[in-house]
């Protein structure tokens, strides 16, 4: 608990800075928790369902979720990446964080390892954690790509799962065509060195989340033992609604074993089904996204003047997250330096690389520019720039 908690001890101590110095004194960087509203289409149908409710939706339903809402799903899936996915690929589920537990659960025998990169999403550690899972953390590159030689051979017989994230919570990194090519051959490799099965979750939380007219390419060509954890937080910024998906690749090993499994730990880990009303929602707003040209102007806004300032960072493709260098080698102490100028962040170290810092700059302008202020006198205190 204490090791995993920055992020939210960092929310909670601007709670009371706020309470202390006031509301519009307080720069808080620290929570993925995006202030933009959702598009509007999301309240169209919104109200749309409240004026004309359906008959028994609030009722019980199927664990894995509204067959309408899984086929629409699966259309969509299938026109964006010309794979056939039907509804009987695709599991409704309380957002990224359910379907990640329900993943794992259902792969998991105790001790089996789950590779995952730092910097990492902490909550990676916990959910392996929960199902047994012994997490095996493996290093990004400068520009915060996988390293693919050393994952080659840290791949052993324990090996149940590669866990990606890209776009990447905390790096902002989007791995390419090439990257997923060449991991995929190398997965494909070491299944016939080991002779098991070797699964590749790739958490796609913020796969609409990408700048330069950029996309984050899709993993499906890559590698058929392949699973995609989606989810509509960010996408569409309804992250208190708890509504996402698992898909599996129509053409995994053992498909209706494991889509089975993935049913049946929703039931039993007490999520038993998601949202109802946001599975009616959903289903017509495939392909809807919050606007990222926003997100994109505020990443712009703090990487220029952080870097004039002299920190130093790679210029994020996606997420709406900067990690720069601490200037510190204490990535603790640099974040304590910013707090004492009422700028909230993260350290580095609790997503498993210290020496960084993580921004979140899904906030108001407000916070944004108030926040130049602390980065500069820091800067100034450890001669930056
Ligand atoms: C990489 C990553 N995965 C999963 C989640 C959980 O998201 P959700 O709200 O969809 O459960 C988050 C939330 O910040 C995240 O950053």
């Amino acid at each position: 608990m204490e090791a995993g908690s920055w992020i939210r001890r960092m929310f909670e101590e601007g709670v009371v800075l706020k309470q202390q110095y006031g509301e519009e004194n307080v720069f808080d960087l620290s929570l993925g928790n995006p202030i933009t509203e959702p598009p509007a289409e999301f309240h169209q149908e919104l109200r749309k369902l409240v004026e004309n409710p359906l008959p028994g939706m609030h009722r019980y339903m199927e664990n894995a979720g509204y067959t309408e809402t899984r086929t629409a799903v699966a259309e969509y899936l299938s026109t964006e990446s010309g794979i056939n996915f039907t509804k009987d690929d695709i599991i409704m589920t309380c957002s990224a964080a359910g379907a990640l537990n329900i993943v794992l659960k259902t792969i998991l025998n105790q001790e089996d390892e789950v590779i995952i990169f730092a910097p990492y999403f902490p909550e990676f550690i916990n959910y392996i954690e929960n199902h047994d899972g012994i997490a095996k953390v493996l290093p990004t590159d400068e520009q915060f790509i996988p390293r693919l030689d050393v994952l080659e051979t840290a791949i052993g017989p324990r090996t149940k799962a590669v866990l990606i994230n890209s776009p990447n919570n905390p790096s902002g990194a989007v791995y390419n065509d090439n990257f997923l090519h060449q991991l995929g051959e190398i997965l494909n490799n070491k299944e016939k060195e080991y002779g098991k099965q070797i699964f590749l979750i790739n958490d796609e939380a913020y796969r609409k989340l990408t700048y330069d007219g950029q996309e984050s390419p899709q993993v499906w060509p890559y590698y058929q033992q392949n699973i995609v954890i989606a989810s509509y937080s960010k996408d569409l910024a309804i992250p208190g609604e708890r509504i996402g998906y698992v898909a599996a690749h129509p053409d995994i090993k053992q498909h209706d074993e494991l889509v089975a499994g993935f049913i049946h730990c929703n039931r039993i880990m007490g999520f038993v089904n998601a949202p109802a009303l946001m599975q009616h929602v959903v289903r017509r707003l495939q392909g809807v996204t919050v606007s990222t040209i926003e997100y994109q102007r505020k990443r712009d806004f703090l990487y220029d003047h952080l870097t004039e300032m002299g920190y130093s960072m790679v210029k994020p493709r996606g997420t709406f997250y900067l990690f720069p260098k601490s200037p510190l080698e204490d990535d603790v102490a640099l974040v304590q330096e910013l707090r004492e100028w009422r700028v909230l962040t993260v350290p580095g170290q609790s997503f498993g690389s210290p020496g960084y810092f993580r921004i979140s700059y899904c906030t108001d302008d407000r916070t944004l520019e108030g926040s130049l202020a602390g980065f500069r006198k820091v800067a100034q205190k450890f001669n930056l720039g």
